[in-house]
């Protein structure tokens, strides 16, 4: 066991008999992206190697983590929100512990406003420092002296830490941490990192646990899965785990267009168990918003790799990411966004108004556009998006699809839901039992917001 791991377990056993004949119990609460998700997973592992339960969702806690993200405002007002909310409930239990982590805690100027204003808050750590969680807990219980650990992101790869996953049929699975191409709207590289690629050997080795473990679809994770860079690159990763682990589906986010390689879309195309979807985020159709956005890319270089994916990959899913009232984004520039949204015809797009980040490039600049302005060209965005995917899904009627099924549907427990291979949501009719299959459905009613099916 290295040290990093050995120290975790010593602290971990020190938290465990310090609590010792008491059922102590944790919730978490996520903000933010796939990575954060995954990276709670990991807390939750934790916290039940120190004996500690997850909390049922109307007691009140012994512990609260909020993992938060900082990559847009309304992330940070959420948890500020949801922090305030807290200051009630730590009155009435006053050894309820506070834990706050994540990429806002790495934001210049939000531990002092903690501090400040949210004084209720116990221990506070950023990115990658979860592994020490069983020490600052372990601190924190014993001293009763506060944990803010915020100064830097921790860059060190922590292979064999405890994971508690929320589905026993998908996983995430990280490949890599960070991003090096400082976007200027984005905060991430300040709050992440510098880019780091997992060893393909460990790649490899939790596939097959998980495979192992009855997982059927992984999603592998990196804020440029492109980049990727390690005993072998990208591409020749998916090859990799396709001869290597007997697992279903593997899907992959997010993939930056200026790294997108023929050789990656050629082996979407050829490997049968990488699912036939791309989310290449176009954030702007305007070639000259793009470039002030540091994208690298054109708009028509972005049409031309979209066309070639359609092209070679038969039935392909296409996602998109789109910030609508990037600075200086004028009413033309704008129009060529609803251009390129026009001519690609997404499958789903994840639209964002623009949100001003400390310490990025595009903050400092003196054009940002008004709130009403970013609004009306948002609402124009979404309108047409939507009738697109819903046209899509309309087209849809008649295919058959082979869908995983991942559970009973949240509205009516009679139906069954899952994806396609194009990561569209499909319900059906069906017996739970077919929960973690994946089975043949044909689809009957294109929605906006789904598709209806029935099995063959
Ligand atoms: N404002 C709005 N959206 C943003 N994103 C990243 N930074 C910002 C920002 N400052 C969006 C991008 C990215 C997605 C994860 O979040 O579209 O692809
Ligand atoms: Fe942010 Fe750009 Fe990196 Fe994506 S590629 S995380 S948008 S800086």
């Amino acid at each position: 066991m290295n040290e990093t791991l050995l120290q975790q377990q010593i602290y971990t056993d020190k938290v465990k008999n310090f609590t010792l004949g008491q059922q102590k119990t944790y919730k978490i609460q996520t903000f933010g992206c796939q990575m954060n998700e995954n990276d709670s997973e990991k807390i939750a592992g934790l916290f039940e190697e120190m004996g500690y339960l997850e909390s049922s969702d109307n007691a009140i806690p012994d512990i609260v983590l909020f993992n938060t993200c900082c990559v847009r405002e309304n992330a940070e007002q959420k948890v500020f929100g949801h922090l305030g909310v807290l200051k009630k409930q730590k009155e009435q239990k006053s050894d309820m512990v506070i834990i706050l982590s994540g990429c806002m805690m790495q934001q210049a100027g939000t531990l002092d406003q903690i501090k400040k204003s949210y004084r209720h808050a116990d221990i506070v750590y950023g990115t990658n420092k979860s592994h020490l969680l069983p020490l600052y807990l372990y601190t924190y219980l014993s001293t009763g002296d506060k944990q803010f650990f915020t100064e830097e992101t921790g860059q060190e790869i922590i292979e064999g830490l405890p994971i508690k996953r929320e589905s026993s049929i998908k996983a995430y699975v990280p490949i890599m941490f960070g991003c090096n191409n400082y976007c200027s709207y984005c905060v991430v590289p300040y709050v992440r990192g510098r880019e780091r690629s997992r060893s393909t050997h460990d790649i490899i080795n939790e596939i097959n646990y998980l495979v192992n473990q009855g997982v059927k679809e992984v999603t592998l994770l990196g804020q440029n899965v492109n980049s990727y860079n390690s005993e072998v690159d990208f591409a020749d990763l998916l090859y990799l785990i396709d001869k290597l682990c007997d697992i279903k589906r593997i899907r992959f986010m997010t993939s930056h267009p200026k790294d997108i390689s023929l050789k990656l879309i050629k082996a979407i195309s050829e490997i049968d168990k990488v699912c036939n979807h791309l989310h290449l985020p176009m954030q702007a159709g305007s070639t000259k918003v793009l470039r002030e956005m540091n994208r690298k890319y054109s708009k028509e270089q972005y049409i031309d790799i979209i066309n070639n994916a359609k092209k070679t990959i038969p039935n392909v899913g296409l996602s998109t990411d789109i910030i609508v009232g990037f600075p200086g984004e004028s009413d033309i520039d704008f129009d060529d966004t609803l251009e390129v949204i026009s001519t690609c015809q997404f499958d789903f797009a994840y639209t964002f108004l623009y949100s001003k980040r400390r310490g990025t490039k595009a903050a400092l600049r003196d054009d940002q556009i008004s709130k009403e302005d970013k609004s009306i060209r948002f609402n124009k965005l979404v309108t047409l998006q939507n009738s697109i995917t819903l046209q899509k899904n309309i087209s849809c009627e008649g295919n058959i699809e082979k869908v995983l099924v991942e559970g009973l549907s949240k509205t009516n427990k009679a139906v069954l839901t899952g994806r396609d291979e194009a990561n569209k949501i499909v319900n059906f009719i069906g017996d739970k039992q077919l929960i973690g299959q994946i089975i043949n459905v044909k689809i009957i009613k294109g929605k906006t917001w789904h598709l209806e099916g029935e099995i063959v």
